[in-house]
């Protein structure tokens, strides 16, 4: 999904995000493993004030398996409670149900204290464009659940589904606002395929991922296409690429752009590798 973001569209989602926030005891915010912190927005901090927060991160399919396990450290040394999963697989949603009840001791006590006993908790997913929201709803939720308030008659307000007795989810997922005016957020969400490839140059965008590859990850190109990428300028790469993989023109001239494009069509299908493209040092954004 492709959603141009305007001010006033922005504002309109926050003040919708405000409202849903009033329904709910906790926030299940799901981030791309590959970019725990650029597909994240910190206004997410102040609209879940006071809230029982939890980050799911997800597409962990794709990340770095050993990021991945400093990112939760990350998080969870911020309050917040973390489970890695892969939304499409239900197998890796098996923690998150014992993980909320976690994250919600405090309201549970706190009812227990007043005398109210099995009101059930109340949350919701946000999360911004493609992080996998829809996807993770209708995994966790299963096609097998009684949407609460689904009867004839009743077709107006927020619709909920009750996963169990303990749980009810809200219908329709939050959509966040990304963080494009940071022009590094805008690359990596660019090269994780969230934004839309039109508005980017995809030569410029490959060229950025070969620089990042060749610091971090230096065997996946040499793995992947058999180049020696020692002392390579990015361009060089590219067109390598491009040879290799017998992207020509008509002329016969090399399509650095066909190559491109299989680069980081190959990248964001993890035919590259497991990949994560920030490490959770050098940091400096709160969290929670
Ligand atoms: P959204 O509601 O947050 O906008 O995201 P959505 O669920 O639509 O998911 C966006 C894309 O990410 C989908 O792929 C979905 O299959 C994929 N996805 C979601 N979770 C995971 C995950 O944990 N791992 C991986 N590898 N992919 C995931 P798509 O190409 O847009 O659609 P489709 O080809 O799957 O139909």
């Amino acid at each position: 999904m492709n959603i141009q973001w305007y001010p006033g569209h922005m504002t309109k989602a926050k003040r919708a995000m405000k409202e849903d926030m009033k329904l709910i005891d906790l926030v299940i915010e799901l981030v791309d493993a590959r970019v725990p912190l650029s597909s994240r927005n910190p206004d997410i901090d102040d609209l879940g004030a006071g809230k029982a927060r939890m980050v799911l991160l997800n597409k962990s399919d794709l990340a770095d398996e050993g990021q991945t396990a400093r990112w939760a450290a990350w998080f969870e040394d911020k309050g917040i409670h973390v489970v890695k999963i892969d939304a499409r697989n239900k197998g890796t949603l098996k923690q998150v149900q014992s993980v909320i009840q976690d994250a919600c001791k405090e309201k549970i006590e706190r009812d227990r204290r007043r005398g109210i006993l099995n009101r059930p908790i109340r949350t919701m997913v946000v999360g911004i464009p493609n992080v996998g929201k829809s996807t993770f709803i209708n995994s966790f939720a299963g096609k097998a659940c009684a949407k609460t308030g689904n009867k004839p008659g009743v077709t107006k307000g927020n619709q909920w589904i009750r996963l169990n007795k303990t749980l009810e989810l809200l219908d329709t997922p939050g959509i966040l606002w990304p963080r494009f005016e940071d022009q590094q957020v805008g690359l990596k969400l660019a090269l994780i395929g969230s934004i839309n490839d039109q508005i980017l140059n995809k030569d410029e965008l490959a060229w950025e991922l070969i620089r990042f590859l060749k610091k971090r990850y230096p065997q996946v190109l040499s793995e992947r296409f058999g180049l020696e990428t020692e002392g390579k300028e990015a361009a060089f790469i590219l067109e390598e690429i491009a040879r290799v993989r017998a992207c020509l023109l008509k002329g016969g001239d090399l399509d650095v752009s066909r190559a491109a494009a299989l680069l980081l069509d190959d990248f964001r299908a993890g035919k590259l590798g497991r990949i994560t493209l920030e490490e959770p040092e050098n940091q400096k954004d709160k969290v929670g």
